[in-house]
């Protein structure tokens, strides 16, 4: 969940840790087996949080670090493990050791904790290499010395150099301030990062940026950060219980993600690859094949995602001709997507991953059919990116819109007033928990149903074994007794007589015999 957005106690319009703490019926009655937040660290919040000041600190929109014990008691109480997020690859440049590294100037030990280089040309006045930002425009900005620093997202970003021992050390302590506070795992945020080439050589053809999905380049994968990882596990096994980190790292193939994963680096790595498969048969097969064997190498868990706070809800994307390529974000003049085939096609996306085995992360809203913001005025947009591309890249805004809980409230029950810190759109009342909740048929009850037969099922520790019956329109494939069929092809599927229907993605009719077209089928 991304906190800003979940739910706001207190009525100025951002989502706080109360805000969750009082939600959390809401998780346990879904089905979930833990939630992942956002960062939620004291920050000038140039990038929604994930600029930190203070890595041991709530930030008072959020709550303060009582909020934050409370919440992580609350959850365990309530059957839910936290996994909180952690941001090593840059601090804020309002952390105090970036402040410390402007004051002390060239060749300084404080300087060193970060990346900074004298420009090139006679003066200086050209940035030391050709690197850009992920967010666009140059990934250096010049202080008034003259030299200049890395970032490879905001300037308020600054990179950190984790060739620094301090650097290494310091994460290793933040990480046991929360592992103290009994939180259960770490989202680590660009874990394929951290590391850059040796000599900051320029990039080739390919620079951050250029694709928003796959990272390639020197700043990106180097063997380097392995090391970091093992020594972060090693710290984690030292506390009781189960405790995991997980990788988001956009790095391909997936045999390379797969390394991060290794029995003494890192739990889980989500598989953006998967959520990049076009909505086409064959597609679907290869990628979640070559997912479970590329975890299998190392014997790690295969993961699978559709939405997350970056990226455009699936149930947009998929309203899309399959394999479109969206640009990162969507205003009014864009094409627009067929909202009734993406919410269908998400709907049956969606049940087919919680039919495979590994752990599926999930994303605030999708429980309820959320689409994309694609309403929000360019005025109200905060993510960096729309800024720095200079109104180009409408940026990740839509998907972090406060999702709505009830139609009839001010700010559709996020909060106690009718403040939002994105305005949601009035289509929002046509998607709220209220409407939903004990209506069959609704998207909300038939995730809720999806999660309690994957526990009965125990899906998430299945294997899989492909089926091969139903043509190549359709992905097919049994996990511990289940059958789980996704017609994505064109026209319906005839399905065997003797089947026992648990679950459908849309709603059936009794004694059908056929599965329509965009529909994800759970027998046995
Ligand atoms: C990935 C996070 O998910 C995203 O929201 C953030 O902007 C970047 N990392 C930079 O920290």
């Amino acid at each position: 969940m991304y906190p800003r957005s979940f739910a706001d106690s207190d009525g100025d319009g951002l989502g706080d840790l109360p805000g969750i703490t009082s939600r959390l019926g809401h998780l346990v009655e879904l089905g979930v087996d833990a939630l992942w937040l956002s960062p939620f660290y004291t920050s000038p919040q140039a990038d929604g949080g994930y600029d930190v000041a203070d890595y041991r600190s709530v930030d008072p929109i959020f709550g303060d670090l009582a909020d934050a014990d409370a919440l992580i008691d609350a959850a365990h109480t309530n059957g839910l493990r936290v996994i909180i997020d952690l941001v090593p690859n840059h601090t804020s440049a309002l952390h105090p050791w970036f402040a410390a590294a402007l004051a002390a100037g060239p060749g300084s030990p404080e300087r060193d904790r970060y990346l900074f280089r004298d420009g090139r040309g006679p003066d200086g006045s050209l940035p030391p290499n050709n690197w850009t930002s992920v967010f666009r425009g140059p990934a250096w900005t010049r202080v008034p010395d003259g030299q200049w620093y890395l970032h490879l997202f905001d300037p308020g970003q600054p990179d950190l150099n984790w060739d620094n021992p301090q650097v290494r050390s310091e994460f290793e302590d933040v990480l046991r301030f929360w592992m103290d506070r009994g939180v259960d795992g770490v989202r680590v945020d660009v874990a394929h990062g951290l590391v850059k080439q040796s000599g900051l050589p320029d990039a080739g053809e390919q620079a951050p940026g250029d694709n928003d999905y796959v990272h390639t380049g020197p700043m990106w994968d180097q063997d380097g950060v392995h090391d970091i990882f093992r020594s972060w596990r090693k710290v984690l096994d030292q506390y009781p219980g189960q405790r995991i980190l997980v990788a988001e790292a956009w790095v391909s193939p997936l045999e390379r993600l797969a390394r991060y994963v290794r029995g003494d680096e890192m739990h889980q790595a989500f598989n953006f690859e998967y959520l990049q498969a076009a909505w086409r048969a064959a597609d679907q097969r290869t990628v979640i094949t070559r997912s479970l064997a590329a975890t299998a190498l190392v014997g790690a868990t295969t993961t699978w995602v559709l939405s997350n706070h970056d990226l455009i809800r699936h149930a947009t994307r998929l309203g899309y001709p399959a394999g479109t390529v969206l640009p990162q974000g969507i205003g009014p003049d864009d094409p627009q997507p067929d909202a009734e085939l993406g919410l269908r096609r998400a709907r049956a996306a969606t049940l087919l991953i919680l039919g495979l085995p590994g752990s599926a992360y999930l994303y605030q809203g999708e429980e309820l059919g959320l689409p994309e913001d694609i309403w929000l005025s360019d005025g109200a947009r905060q993510d960096p990116i729309w800024n720095r591309s200079g109104h180009t890249v409408r940026g990740r805004d839509g998907c972090r819109v406060p999702p709505p809980w009830d139609g009839w409230q001010p700010s559709y029950g996020f909060g106690p007033t009718s403040a939002s810190w994105l305005p949601q759109p009035e289509i929002w009342a046509n998607y709220a928990l209220s409407g939903q909740r004990g209506v069959p048929g609704s998207t909300y009850e038939m995730y809720r149903t999806a999660l309690s037969l994957r526990r009965e099922f125990g899906l998430g520790a299945g294997t899989l074994a492909w089926v091969d019956d139903f043509g190549p329109d359709v992905v097919a494939f049994r996990n511990r007794g289940l059958l789980v069929i996704a017609n994505i092809g064109t026209t319906p599927v005839a399905l065997p007589p003797t089947l026992r229907i648990h679950h459908a993605s849309t709603p059936l009719p009794p004694d059908t015999h056929v599965l329509p077209v965009d529909v994800t089928l759970w027998a046995s």
